[in-house]
């Protein structure tokens, strides 16, 4: 584990606040942006998502056979926990999953990439749990490839000295030089937000 810098009490501390604190994003079209991004998942099929965070997503997951939503910091869970009663919940490292090569069909994440701190490690980890041919989708807010790129260089280096959260990373050029296969990048919000489809080759 990478977490020298304590990322999960980050969230600890964050869980109580975090469903009200979104609560106005969600209205501004975060929640049409969740919509968006898990109508990208398989139906029927077997389906992880990795930072689960309180659980924003549960309420658009597809029909699964299973689905299991995986979160780091135990507060985030416990929120969670009151929103589903047929997701499984897992407490785990998004870099160290404790799952078998293959088993998902499909695997998501919503602005997760940009607080893990290895997020190669964690592509390695996604790749090598979901079956080849397998989907994984990421919503995500990233570093625009704009004029607006430096203006977030420079917010990067206050929300890392607040919540260790980047503000400046190239998740879809990380997640090729991982080794996934980029299906389709969709630009939203200038480009500070990215819906990034990928398969496992
Ligand atoms: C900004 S929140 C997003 C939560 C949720 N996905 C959403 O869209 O509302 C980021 C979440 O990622 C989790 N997280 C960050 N790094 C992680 C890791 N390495 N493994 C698992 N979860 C992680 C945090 O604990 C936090 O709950």
């Amino acid at each position: 584990m990478s977490y020298a810098h304590g990322m999960p009490a980050v969230y600890d501390n964050l869980a109580s606040g975090y469903d009200l604190a979104f609560k106005p994003l969600d209205a501004l079209g975060l929640t049409r942006l969740r919509r968006e991004t898990l109508a990208l998942l398989p139906v029927d099929g077997t389906i992880l998502e990795v930072g689960a965070g309180t659980g924003a997503n549960f309420a658009h997951y597809p029909p699964c056979k299973l689905a299991v939503a995986s979160e780091f910091s135990i507060k985030m869970i416990e929120v969670a926990v009151g929103k589903t009663s047929t997701i499984r919940l897992v407490q785990t490292n998004a870099e160290m999953l404790p799952f078998p090569a293959d088993h998902f069909d499909a695997a998501f994440a919503t602005l997760v990439f940009c607080s893990i701190p290895d997020p190669a490690l964690a592509f390695a980890e996604l790749r090598r749990v979901v079956k080849p041919g397998g989907r994984i989708v990421l919503l995500e807010h990233v570093r625009p490839d704009n004029l607006l790129g430096p203006v977030f260089d420079l917010i990067n280096v206050a929300s890392m000295a607040i919540a260790q959260d980047h503000f400046n990373r190239r998740t879809a050029q990380t997640a090729a030089a991982s080794g996934l296969k980029i299906v389709e990048v969709r630009k939203k919000l200038l480009g500070i937000v990215n819906l990034i489809v990928c398969d496992v080759n």
